[in-house]
């Protein structure tokens, strides 16, 4: 596993305890920084401060829901136990319904809408005050290739994860003097238990063809570009969206 400058800080990954969410703990870990994986599965987030921890990494398991403002000062509280809070990754996410607009169920959109934005939101107004207060820090936000396209079905997805690009640029522009930086990441589809629940195989093989590379990626290949941007590598990378993506948006 490649590694990036993160050590001597703490990091809060949200959702970390499956897909792009523990690929990303794990190689900030395994990169030197003591990582809070917070998830609302207890097991998850256990599981995964488990793999870190027999390979020789700091990690501590949060549970909480990210949808509550005060998990999000609980989770900032909790990792600067761990040492100065400098990474943050706002990357749990969920779905949704699959419907076309008129029909879509509204409880579904104010949840997407909740747990996939408003929750960066309250992530977002905890960790920058504490990372102003840690001489800067670099936040990622994991949006989608969604981000900058739509796909029929999914409107509230679509809708939350271009949202998040607009919240990141301004959260960006408002913390720059500040050194934080905060950028957003757009993966294609990659092959984690969110697809593996939402889409059948003969479904998942049709999205792969619209990939240039003509597959779905793996969530070690979106964690490897969370880490460059969280990292000091990542020092003048700031207010931008990084596709990760197989050239699904280069039609
Ligand atoms: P996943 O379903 O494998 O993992 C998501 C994790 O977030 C789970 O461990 C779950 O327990 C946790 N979680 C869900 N709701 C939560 C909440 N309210 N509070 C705290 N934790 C919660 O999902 P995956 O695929 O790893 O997705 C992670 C992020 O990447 C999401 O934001 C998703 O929208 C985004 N993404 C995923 C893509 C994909 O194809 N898998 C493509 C583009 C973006």
């Amino acid at each position: 596993m490649a590694t990036y400058d993160v050590a001597d800080r703490s990091a809060i990954v949200t959702g970390a305890g499956s897909g792009i969410g523990r690929a990303t703990a794990l190689v900030l870990a395994a990169s030197g920084a003591a990582v809070l994986v917070a998830d609302i599965s207890a097991d998850a987030a256990n599981a995964v401060v488990g793999e870190i921890t027999a390979a020789g990494g700091t990690a501590v398991a949060f549970v909480g829901d990210v949808a509550d403002p005060d998990v999000a000062e609980a989770m900032v509280a909790e990792a600067q136990k761990l040492g100065p809070l400098r990474i943050a990754v706002n990357n749990a996410g969920i779905g949704g319904a699959a419907a076309p607009i008129g029909e879509y169920p509204i409880d579904s959109w104010r949840k997407v809408i909740e747990i996939d934005l408003n929750a960066v939101f309250y992530g977002l107004r905890a960790q920058l005050p504490a990372m102003v207060a840690a001489g800067g820090g670099s936040i990622v936000n994991m949006a989608s290739v969604l981000g900058a396209v739509g796909i029929p079905m999914s409107s509230a997805y679509v809708t939350a994860k271009h949202g998040l690009i607009g919240l990141t640029q301004n959260a960006a522009l408002e913390y720059g003097a500040d050194k934080v930086r905060v950028n957003a990441v757009g993966p294609g589809f990659i092959h984690t238990p969110l697809v593996d629940a939402n889409l059948d195989p003969d479904a998942q093989a049709a999205l792969a063809a619209q990939h240039a590379l003509g597959r779905l990626g793996t969530a070690e290949e979106v964690a490897a570009l969370v880490a460059f941007l969280a990292s000091d590598a990542a020092a003048f990378v700031t207010g931008s969206y990084h596709l990760v993506d197989g050239g699904y948006a280069a039609h």
